[in-house]
């Protein structure tokens, strides 16, 4: 999932004056898990914790955590290192796991790192308060229990370290997919969707405070669906009417886009196996469902992709890659690519190098395989790629990916785009810093425009992933 987030980015919500106790809170990890944190924050808020910056004043602090690849838990084991330091000047300090890494490693946690007081798995938040009351109490706390229903979808997230613009919404949780690498589904649990109702009005509330775009968020958008809540192997059992009335993720952008017509959408993750042409077409609908989608691939060896357990071939991708440029010729696609997984070849390596070839994405997110306790692949397959191998094999897809951003990017110089004003730029306190509606960062000097602003930008240069530009006015979506 695409993370506009910088890792352990730090969040201050406004302080309510009654509260008394100081909670730093910290995600790493995937878009989820920030937003996660916010319905954390705002469950703790209501319980007297106001947010602060400073790890050295805090009473409580809580990472939330990250199990995807080992280097994502590493930093993690860092990160309790440091709490650890402060802890030995503010001894009433209590510190808490919330996340991938708690559900996964339960209460091997207490017993592996001696800082940690609370373990909450991603299911539990809604428990924290009667955990810390037992902290309080100078016991240790632990909730992992997943559930077949938890959405969380009675709470109002609060928005952290908000720009004001942009935000999270969260409309599916777990994932039923079992792809052999991957950790999601033994830290996250089964897969169940949102209420729509609370989604859409998620989006109305975000649009009466002035955020212009929102991103749907779920392991694996596409297989989202609502007849009444539950796991969907339960649909099958599903009243005809509950059938009947079903909304799958193509209805759900649609009510989304609908709502607010002038807030821009997007969506992550798609899932190759579960996209159907009847979400290609709803985008094609609606001028405010942003052009672009992350199709994660993993491989483009039929024999690997296999071995992954993803639903699909190689072919079956092309044929999809094609229906979307056929309704939708400028849409941007992005990758997520995974390179020595077990018993790779280099004729496997060179199938996904060309098929990075035949299709030129965007952009993508590259990882060399790392093996993860539990999984399939752990259990069955030897992790037999060296590291050596598995990194060069990496650089050589990297480098192509570069190439290939640059040859995208280059497409739109000289062409006007629509960008929504997000921030200043990180070069130069002149510019400004928004995203086309496919997803390309544009930089332009700041004039007399805010952030929150539609602005039409004539592009005159790029680099492999920022446009670099001029604003002539206001797009018509102001
Ligand atoms: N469906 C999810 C996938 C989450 S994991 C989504 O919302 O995007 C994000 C990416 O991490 C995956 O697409 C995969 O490319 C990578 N990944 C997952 N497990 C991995 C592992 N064990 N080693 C290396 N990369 C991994
Ligand atoms: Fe992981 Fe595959 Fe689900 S990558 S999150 S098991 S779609």
């Amino acid at each position: 999932m695409e993370n506009p987030n910088k890792q352990g980015e730090l969040v201050v919500l406004t302080p309510k004056k009654n509260n008394t106790r100081k909670l730093f809170i910290e995600s790493y990890g995937c878009a989820m898990n920030f937003s996660d944190s916010e319905i954390v924050a705002s469950i703790l808020y209501k319980e007297g914790f106001n947010t602060t910056t400073k790890l050295e004043d805090a009473d409580l602090v809580l990472v939330n955590t990250c199990s995807i690849r080992d280097k994502a838990e590493q930093t993690i084991r860092k990160r309790l290192e440091k709490y650890n330091a402060v802890k030995k000047i503010n001894t009433k300090m209590k510190v808490g796991v919330l996340g991938c890494m708690a559900e996964r490693l339960k209460t091997k946690f207490l017993e592996e790192e001696k800082i940690v007081d609370l373990v909450v798995g991603p299911d539990a938040y809604k428990d924290l308060p009667n955990l810390i009351a037992e902290v309080d109490n100078g016991k240790n706390a632990v909730n992992v229990v997943l559930s077949k229903d938890e959405t969380y979808a009675d709470i109002a997230p609060v928005r952290l370290n908000t720009n004001g613009v942009t935000a999270l919404v969260s409309i599916t949780r777990g994932c039923d997919n079992m792809c052999t690498f991957c950790v999601v589904p033994f830290t996250r649990g089964r897969e169940r969707s949102r209420d729509p109702q609370s989604i859409i009005e998620e989006i109305n509330t975000l649009a009466n405070k002035g955020y212009k775009e929102i991103t749907l968020l779920g392991q694996n958008v596409d297989s989202y669906l609502w007849y009444g809540g539950g796991l969907k192997k339960e649909f099958i059992n599903a009243s005809e009417i509950q059938k009947a009335t079903a909304i799958n993720f193509s209805k759900l952008l649609e009510l989304c886009a609908k709502a607010q017509p002038k807030m821009r959408i997007r969506f992550s993750t798609s899932n190759p196996q579960d996209m159907s042409l009847e979400v290609i077409k709803t985008m094609a609908k609606h001028a405010n469902i942003c052009k672009h989608i992350h199709l994660p691939v993993q491989s483009g060896s039929n024999r690997i992709l296999k071995e992954m357990n993803r639903q699909h071939t190689r072919e079956e991708y092309i044929a999809l890659i094609k229906n979307i440029k056929n309704t939708l010729p400028n849409c941007s696609i992005s990758q997520d690519i995974i390179t020595g997984f077990p018993t790779e070849t280099e004729a496997d390596h060179n199938d996904t190098k060309n098929l990075m070839e035949s299709i030129k994405y965007s952009f993508g997110y590259m990882y060399a395989y790392s093996e993860r306790p539990g999984t399939l692949a752990q259990r069955k397959l030897k992790d037999d790629i060296p590291l050596a191998t598995k990194k060069r094999r990496l650089a050589e897809i990297v480098q192509i990916q570069q190439e290939h951003s640059l040859y995208r990017t280059k497409q739109f110089v000289g062409k006007t785009v629509e960008v929504l004003i997000e921030k200043t730029s990180k070069k130069s306190p002149d510019q400004w810093s928004g995203r086309s509606e496919n997803n390309v960062v544009v930089v332009f000097p700041k004039q007399h425009y805010n952030i929150g602003d539609f602005v039409n930008v004539v592009t005159t240069s790029c680099t492999s992933a920022t446009l670099i530009g001029n604003a002539i006015g206001y797009s018509s979506n102001n």
